[in-house]
């Protein structure tokens, strides 16, 4: 019977077949060790040479590094570490493998993004792309199970949504199309016909930023609420991480062992988040010795030396409006502000989420849109959001690469989506 790795403990003492891939293989005389992965897990295969047919032994001692072999044997529970092992009666061949580029010794980062396609074989990214999907799984269970609609947005879109310098730009047959940054503005409409709505799908930004946060094509989770106010979104981010992590830690701590991520401490988010305005953060980071001036965006480092301070989430809201996007309602109670709102992880890990209310005055938006040299023509279905039935609404996007690389504690999201994206790299 095949079954897999992850399997076995409920196939102890019977004759099973597993298929998969060798990660090491130890020979003497008599025994051979051969460890294996099939993609759900890893097995020790025990083959005894009086145990097996001599030529199986003997072809057995060829096997390289991600040969594949299928194996069939009895599990046995190794008394040591209460594993699953497999005393192997006989093993095949698929294919030897030629000297695999990736060895137990360490490699430079270049190198191994360049075989990215074969890289993600080895433990630790079979654990991040495990928990990618994980939380993949728990974005979708999250606002399916509270009501809310999944309105897909288009890709191929004429506009820009978050500013105009980081557009990749597309030939639409001879005229000029972008690819989306944010599925935002579509989901304003769709909202006015489902109320509570969500897309989630690739997002891309042509950043020329070289940082450990920034991808060229990342995926983003945004719900987009109607009659929803700031408040209410600062309240669903916070559910909605909460949801997050809790779901990890239901279903991957094998995976967050492996990469030695400190269970307690990821769940110090669990806590209520810390919130403050704009104004208190830049206050606190100059208390910091930041030389921030009020009025311009927080740089990585500031969100760095902020989010140092607490356990948990800090939610920062009400910003100065120039550094943000054109469609923020202003602050009724201080029209230099708009009531946007940024979650920052803590860790030094900075912002993973951004959103706010939306404009529902016409007017304002398109004096906005003068302002930000934008032309008002291609946003006119958009400007219809608030011709029929203007209401106030709000919503957010989170990153789910910059959520992966802080739930996993990476050191940069280039390892957080199985083929990254960036400044530099289109390959593999
Ligand atoms: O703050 P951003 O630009 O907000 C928006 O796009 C809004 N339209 C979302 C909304 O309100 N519906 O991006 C949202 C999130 C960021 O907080 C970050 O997690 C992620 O998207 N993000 C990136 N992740 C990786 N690489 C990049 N270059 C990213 N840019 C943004
Ligand atoms: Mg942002």
């Amino acid at each position: 019977m095949f079954v897999s790795i992850n399997e076995l403990d409920r196939h102890v003492e019977k004759a099973v077949t597993v298929r998969g891939w060798v990660r090491h293989h130890r020979k003497s005389g008599k025994i051979q060790f051969i460890v294996m992965r099939d993609g759900t897990g890893v097995a020790q295969i025990v083959m005894a040479r009086n145990d097996v047919d001599e030529a199986v032994f003997e072809a057995a001692k060829t096997l390289t590094q991600e040969s594949s072999i299928s194996v069939t044997g009895t599990v046995q529970q190794n008394p040591r570490n209460n594993k699953c092992e497999i005393v192997a009666s006989t093993l095949e061949i698929i294919h030897i493998s030629e000297p695999f580029p990736i060895t137990p010794k360490e490699h430079g980062t270049e190198f191994l993004m360049d075989n990215r396609h074969l890289w993600f074989r080895s433990q630790r990214q079979w654990a991040i792309l495990r928990i990618r999907h994980r939380l993949a799984k728990a974005i979708r269970d999250f606002f399916d199970d509270r009501g809310y609609t999944n309105i897909d947005s288009p890709i191929l879109t004429p506009t820009a949504a978050e500013g105009t310098s980081t557009l990749f730009a597309v030939d639409y047959f001879g005229e000029q199309a972008f690819l989306s940054q944010s599925g935002q503005l579509y989901l304003e409409p769709a909202v006015a016909a489902f109320g509570k709505v969500y897309c989630f799908g690739p997002t891309f930004r042509a950043e020329k930023s070289k940082t450990r946060r920034h991808l060229t094509e990342f995926w983003m989770v945004e719900p987009e609420i109607a009659f929803a106010h700031l408040s209410d979104i600062m309240d669903l981010a916070q559910e909605f991480i909460h949801y997050l992590i809790s779901q990890v830690i239901e279903h991957n701590t094998p995976e967050l062992e492996i990469l030695e991520r400190d269970i307690d401490t990821l769940k110090q988010s669990l806590q209520p988040f810390i919130r403050m305005t704009y104004s208190e953060a830049v206050a606190q980071l100059h208390a910091l010795g930041s030389d921030i001036e009020w009025g311009s965006d927080f740089g990585g480092d500031d969100e760095t030396l902020l989010t140092q301070q607490y356990d948990q989430p800090i939610i920062v809201h009400r910003f100065p409006k120039e550094f943000k996007a054109f469609y923020m309602e202003p602050d009724p109670e201080d029209p230099r502000l708009v009531l946007g709102m940024d979650v920052l992880a803590p860790e030094g890990y900075g912002e993973v989420i951004g959103g706010g209310e939306r404009a529902s005055s016409i007017d304002f938006l398109l004096d906005q849109i003068k302002k930000h040299e934008l032309s008002e023509e291609p946003y006119s279905w958009y400007l219809d959001v608030r011709r029929y039935g203007s209401f106030p609404h709000a919503g957010f996007g989170l990153g789910l690469e910059r959520a992966v690389a802080w739930i996993c504690k990476l050191p940069h999201v280039r390892e957080t989506i199985p083929y990254p994206r960036m400044l530099y790299r289109l390959k593999p």
